[in-house]
């Protein structure tokens, strides 16, 4: 959460933070601010230090630079998601040292800021803000006092030097930027388990939280590894591991970030995004279903074309999933089509829950981290996590087998798994995942079928026909997506209405729809703040339905096949219970006379039909909030990258 900027050259500083800000406030936007040093008038030597905060959205901020100004060529900023203090503007990034004279934005957690605050204060430092961040300003600013009392040179080596020796007394994952009034020319740059990029422009140096805000400033990045600390001077980057020593790396190209954020003619991006799905499955469909090929053999795997190495799929016997959120629906519809289709057990687990209680640790073992933004803290502190443990066993069968899921390959989960899928779905900004989320399900599909292909019938794979018409349908998808979002728009646009009052919506599914009503339940609750939950629908009978009266909405996915008349069942339950009840299903007699409202579904294979019935929920939400005129893209309270714990 939150997003940092840092940049130094030879041209104004502020209008390039504030540009690189806009691009990374889909990380926080509680508050913002920003910091530059500009040349005291006659000075020789050291310059001034120009703050401006402003407590919400970046509009504010920019705002209060139009007024004030804030001079220089050096400067830092940040973006907001709070964690320690509530989000007010006393609360708000840069924070500064007590002469003032310094500045420092961070992203992520300083654990131990209690202990440092406490240390301070009883050295005489006065506090002006309840965040763990301010604690890194007074820690460099007396370490800079020892150092020039030693008669050090006050130069951007010096603060360098500061900041390298403050930041083994901090505990947690941070990425940080410093400015220092006493040497307008420099600022520093350090990150532990948070990202921290370094874009290269002519003459001047761009340093982000993520490439959005780099995209239009350069083309060339250096990514900054774990632990690494880095001073940016007009004449370069000096660059340098967590014990000191000098690293020199190439820069790389960034790649697929040209389109960025451009809402087109779209009231929200989400709304946007939802619709660029149909082009999200045709980009997915050409890049790996080739076209038909022979039928499946262990000489001729053929169906689908990842780009992974056969070593991912050898002597896999069980699979686990690690992700959050979103990304963990998208895992266990996955999990569904391993086991269903290529007969792989395969457990999901919440990435937060697996950090400190993970299973006991068994051979042949693939595990996949699912995330689109490749940034999310606890998923990538779990896949750590399980690389090491697995690193300490002298038994190969034990030994790690990463895979990461991703729409962002040159995130940190691209730099921690040998394995990657992009998921190629473009730029998401909305803060409710939707297009990146039908990229995760089609990896997933993708997966199962390589893993079913490779297994063959008669091993736990399913019959090649199957398969083969499986993918089949799937080369047919963008055009049944397209259908879809475009009919079902105008029809949940037209029922929102009926959702101004409602204060609760429960979701139903079963199988391989049980993670799609998970699903719905979460878009609501994110974007429209109405409580929401999705249950199993043969659940409800142990204790939920007890919920359900005419105030409480039902909205029940059921798709023709194993479980059809069970959840036509379960529903009849909730109908009986006086609720309203929606369906999101096939028009046919059964379902026209059950439901009151039908959001039809064209019929596809049951394992298939997350990839449809995921579009009526994506739309119902967005309505609903739209209609209750909420912030839709930027909802409260919410990031769009996790990056703490
Ligand atoms: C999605 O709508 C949510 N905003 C959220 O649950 C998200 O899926 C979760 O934070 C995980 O993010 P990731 O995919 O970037 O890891």
């Amino acid at each position: 959460m939150c997003g940092i900027v840092a940049l130094i050259g030879s041209r104004e500083a502020a209008p390039q933070l504030l540009e690189g800000l806009r691009h990374l406030e889909y990380r926080g936007y509680d508050s913002a601010g920003i910091a530059t040093v500009a040349l005291a008038a006659g000075a020789t030597g050291g310059g001034q230090l120009h703050c401006l905060k402003a407590e919400g959205k970046l509009i504010n901020l920019t705002a209060r630079y139009e007024a004030l100004g804030a001079p220089g060529q050096c400067g830092i900023g940040h973006t907001r998601w709070a964690t320690h203090g509530k989000p007010e503007e006393r609360n708000a990034h840069p924070h500064l040292d007590g002469s003032g004279r310094l500045a420092v934005v961070q992203n992520g957690i300083i654990e131990n800021h209690r202990s440092l605050r406490e240390e301070l204060q009883a050295e005489g430092v006065t506090f002006l803000s309840d965040t763990d961040t301010e604690v890194i300003p007074h820690l460099i600013a007396r370490r800079l006092g020892l150092l020039q009392a030693a008669d050090q040179a006050t130069d951007a080596a010096l603060l360098l030097r500061a900041v390298q020796d403050v930041l083994p007394l901090l505990q947690g994952a941070y990425a940080l930027a410093v400015v220092w009034a006493e040497v307008p020319s420099g600022l520093v740059v350090a990150r532990k388990q948070a990202p921290l990029l370094i874009g290269l422009g002519e003459g001047e140096f761009l340093c982000a939280s993520d490439t959005p805000a780099l995209a239009g400033f350069t083309r060339t990045i250096l990514p900054m590894e774990d632990g690494e600390v880095a001073l940016l001077t007009p004449l370069g980057i000096e660059l340098y591991d967590a014990q000191g020593a000098r690293v020199q790396r190439s820069p790389s190209l960034l790649s697929g970030t040209e389109h960025v954020a451009d809402k087109r003619s779209f009231r929200h991006f989400m709304l946007k995004e939802i619709h660029e799905q149909p082009e999200t499955a045709a980009l997915w469909v050409a890049r790996h279903l080739p076209e038909d090929g022979p039928l499946p053999s262990p000489e001729g795997l053929s169906l689908v074309a990842l780009p992974l190495d056969e070593e991912v799929y050898e002597n896999v016997e069980r699979i686990q999933i690690l992700a959050c959120g979103t990304s963990r629906h998208a895992a266990q519809v996955g999990a569904h089509l391993l086991e269903q289709l290529a007969g792989i057990p395969t457990s999901v687990y919440y990435a937060s829950e697996f950090r400190y209680s993970p299973p006991p640790l068994v051979p042949h073992m693939l595990t996949i981290g699912v995330t689109q933004s490749g940034e999310t803290a606890d998923t990538l502190a779990a896949l750590a996590m399980e690389q090491e443990r697995r690193q300490l066993m002298a038994d190969p069968a034990f030994a790690p087998k990463l895979l990461g899921i991703t729409n962002r390959p040159e995130s940190s989960l691209g730099r921690l798994v040998p394995h990657l899928l992009d998921i190629g779905a473009g730029i998401e900004v909305g803060v409710a995942a939707t297009k990146t989320f039908l990229g995760q399900l089609l990896a997933f599909y993708g997966l199962a079928v390589a893993f079913a292909e490779r297994r063959g019938h008669g091993s736990g794979g399913p019959d090649p026909q199957r398969l083969r018409a499986l993918v089949a349908e799937l080369r047919g998808l963008p055009a049944l997506l397209q259908q879809l979002v475009e009919s079902h728009d105008q029809r949940c646009a037209d029922l929102a209405h009926l959702f101004a009052e409602t204060q609760d919506v429960i979701f139903l599914g079963r199988g391989i729809n049980y993670p799609i009503a998970m699903e719905g339940a979460l878009k609501l609750k994110e974007i429209s703040y109405i409580h929401a939950e999705g249950y199993p629908a043969g659940e409800m009978k142990h204790g939920p339905i007890a919920l359900l009266d005419a105030r409480v909405p039902v909205v029940s996915i059921a798709v023709p096949g194993t479980v059809f008349e069970k959840v036509l069942s379960n529903a009849q339950e909730a109908k009986a219970r006086d609720a309203q009840l929606i369906g999101v299903a096939p028009a046919c007699p059964d379902t026209e006379q059950l439901f009151d409202l039908l959001l039809p579904l064209p019929e596809v294979d049951e394992l298939l039909s997350p990839l449809l019935t995921v579009i009526p929920m994506q739309l119902l939400s967005y309505h609903i909030a739209a209609h209750r005129g909420l912030d839709v893209d930027q909802p409260r309270n919410l990031a769009k990258s996790v990056t703490v714990e």
